[in-house]
């Protein structure tokens, strides 16, 4: 077995009851965070309240300053918040949609992001949805046609969810910069899978969480927004922790605070932070470049045996800008997915795909049993269907 993988296969329980390649749907859950939870009930019973200023205050820090070193950036320059639908809403209020009113996102960013301004539309948002022509990547050309000066901020991905496609942030943060307008990248599928470097990248803000690459489960996102920035930025939607000396509680005047946690507008999961803190440890030892090397391997090694099977992955030519996810056109991918559950074997749909997410914990031997159970499924699919 590779070594980094036989290093840590022992710390994450779940791989021993199921084979999993879901990793960009939810990480592995390790010992280290389920010790990292156990610790933050047992400092709650323990210490009561008195654990925010002991203790908990101390474990917020810790993150930010782990995550910003996880993508070559300041503490201060990080907030912490529940999800990344709330973190777009911290930015999109901070936004003045007169004067530049376009949104620039693509039809590969999750979801979340076109949304949270499709519904702004009343504020005078106004989205362009970019296209891609192959379902992998969108081209920077599109990009450049679409940027302007009406734009206010273009609002795209790392590495798209639904491709594995690494995209070119330092390129598009240019494009945006040249036309006067922020660019924000949602890294939730790169940070951890990817070494990331925001300075040099020049992007304005970056989001990832614990939830999937990370290792740290769900209710916490980190939030990097650019040093400079920092104070021209003015959200609406906010709270009590943005306030510059929020233990004074004063109801009568609202500063806002001089780093990052301008953009948190409340009370944190503390638990999810424990367990988000434990997971990126882990990721912080083995190092983002020999996670991208071995699952680099990996995703190869899987594309390889998927095509050996007689099966045709949808994958970009070019491997240095893939990431871990391999789709695998299907007819039925919910009944695919089903059928392997059945065998123990977790996997992921999304629409007209089957999804596979290998990470530094998985062996080839899971990969050859995945395509293997695949064939079956689609073997038993194709006899129910008929001649
Ligand atoms: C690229 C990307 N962004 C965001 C999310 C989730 O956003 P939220 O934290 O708002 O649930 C996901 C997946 O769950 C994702 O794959």
């Amino acid at each position: 077995m590779n070594e980094l993988t036989a290093a840590w296969r022992g710390e994450f329980p779940g791989l021993e009851q199921s084979i999993y390649l879901n990793t960009c749907s939810l990480g592995q859950l390790s010992r280290r965070s389920m010790k990292a939870m156990q610790r933050f009930m047992e400092l709650w019973q323990r210490y009561g309240a008195s654990a925010w200023y002991e203790l908990w205050w101390g474990e917020l820090a810790d993150a930010r300053a782990r995550f910003a070193r996880l993508i070559n950036a300041q503490p201060h320059e990080i907030a912490i918040l529940p999800n990344v639908g709330v973190a777009l809403s911290v930015i999109a209020s901070s936004l003045d949609y007169a004067e530049r009113p376009e949104i620039v996102v693509t039809e590969m960013d999750f979801p979340t992001l076109p949304y949270q301004w499709m519904a702004r539309g009343r504020e005078g948002a106004q989205v362009r949805l970019l296209h891609s022509t192959d379902r992998i990547g969108v081209d920077l050309d599109a990009f450049a046609a679409a940027i302007n000066t009406h734009t206010a901020l273009v609002a795209t991905t790392h590495v798209f969810f639904t491709s594995g496609w690494i995209q070119d942030i330092a390129a598009i943060a240019e494009l945006a910069h040249n036309r006067g307008a922020l660019c924000l990248v949602d890294g939730y599928q790169a940070a951890g899978q990817l070494p990331v470097d925001v300075k040099a990248a020049g992007v304005d803000i970056y989001l990832s969480g614990g939830l999937k690459w990370l290792l740290g489960g769900p209710g916490v996102v980190f939030m990097y927004v650019r040093e400079e920035l920092i104070d021209r930025l003015e959200p609406t939607t906010t709270g009590w922790f943005a306030a510059k000396e929020m233990f004074k509680f004063n109801p009568v005047r609202f500063e806002r605070a001089d780093d990052a946690r301008r953009f948190e507008p409340g009370t944190p999961a503390v638990a999810a932070v424990y367990a988000a803190n434990a997971g990126m440890s882990i990721i912080e030892e083995i190092g983002p470049a020999a996670v991208r090397a071995r699952t680099r391997e990996l995703v190869a090694d899987l594309a390889a045996r998927l095509r050996a099977a007689g099966l045709a992955p949808r994958l970009p030519q070019d491997m240095d800008r893939h990431a871990g996810i391999v789709m695998l056109p299907a007819a039925q991918p919910a009944q695919t997915v089903a059928a392997l559950k059945d065998r123990r074997i977790i996997v992921d749909h999304r629409p007209g795909a089957v999804r596979l997410s290998p990470y530094f914990y998985n062996t080839e031997a899971e990969n050859q049993a995945v395509v293997d159970a695949i064939g079956d499924a689609l073997a038993s699919q194709g006899a129910e269907d008929g001649p």
